[in-house]
């Protein structure tokens, strides 16, 4: 199976890693940062390109994982009447954005968080894919179960939700622990003393509802820590903001 990868960031960087241990051949990776695309594209030995014209329209597939806003841009950029299968890689794009610059497309969305310097199993990531036809399908299923054991079908629609969850579960806690980081800092400590704490927090859920398990003065309605955690975070109106509007929905929950 011969690949053009279309983007050079963390996914496809991910992606083209996996497609290659599945057996995959990238034959061309494009970037509209020449040397983005050169730095991805010399780890497979292929062909760098930065011009869209440029494409070589023999591939199989083209898995474009560039950012969700400028995705339908790169697409209308692509040579008419591929006969490879197009793919995107995002959350919340829907699947209708290929209308009119591709003739068979489909989504393969992975729900995991990819960066580049963390190295990430992808026989265990969720990939949710969504095609434009039942033979597409049934290529795009082959194709990802080549990368992973957890391929399942997901429309447009419930794909958005998926990634919604996924940016509560994943980039806001991110966020939230950033927070702590630069809270403890401020105090003279050190982020290590509570990744015991965030590690037990994550393995907790793999057992339970996390509704079950909520913990804190929140959900114990214990009104003056409250009170003098706000009081702490007086110069971090913004941390403020965020305590006061998580701890009353904890409270509601
Ligand atoms: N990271 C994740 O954890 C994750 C997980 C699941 C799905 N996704 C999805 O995967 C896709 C790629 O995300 P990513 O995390 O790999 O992003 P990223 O690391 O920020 O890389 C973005 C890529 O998009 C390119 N790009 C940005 N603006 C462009 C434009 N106007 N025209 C052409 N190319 C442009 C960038 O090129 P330059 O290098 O030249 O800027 C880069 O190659 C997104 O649709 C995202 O929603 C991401």
């Amino acid at each position: 199976m011969n690949i053009v990868v279309i983007g050079s960031g963390n996914v496809a960087s991910h992606f083209s890693r996996a497609f290659v241990e599945a057996g995959c051949r990238i034959i061309q990776v494009y970037s509209r940062t020449p040397a983005h695309a050169r730095a991805l594209a010399s780890t497979w030995t292929v062909p760098a390109i930065s011009q869209l014209s440029d494409i070589d329209t023999t591939a199989d597939v083209y898995l474009v994982a560039v950012k969700d806003d400028a995705l339908e841009t790169v697409l209308s950029q692509l040579p008419p009447a591929l006969n490879g299968i197009v793919l995107h890689t995002a959350g919340s794009v829907e699947m209708a954005v290929f209308h009119g610059y591709a003739r068979r497309y489909g989504v393969l969305y992975p729900v995991q968080t990819f960066s580049k310097e963390k190295h990430i199993d992808f026989g265990h990531v969720p990939l949710a894919i969504e095609a434009s036809d039942a033979e597409t399908q049934e290529s795009l299923s082959r194709l990802a179960g080549l990368l992973s054991g957890r391929v399942f079908l997901c429309n447009s629609e419930q794909r958005l939700a998926l990634h919604a969850a996924a940016v509560f579960a994943c980039n806001f806690t991110n966020h939230c622990y950033a927070i702590a980081d630069d809270l403890l800092h401020e105090h003279r400590l050190g982020f290590d003393l509570i990744r015991p704490l965030i590690r037990e927090t994550a393995e907790k859920v793999m057992q339970h509802k996390p509704r079950e398990v909520q913990t804190g003065p929140a959900v114990r309605q214990d009104i003056q820590t409250m009170e003098k955690h706000m009081r702490l975070l007086q110069e971090h109106p913004d941390w403020a903001a965020l305590y006061d509007a998580l701890s009353r929905q904890i409270g509601r929950s």
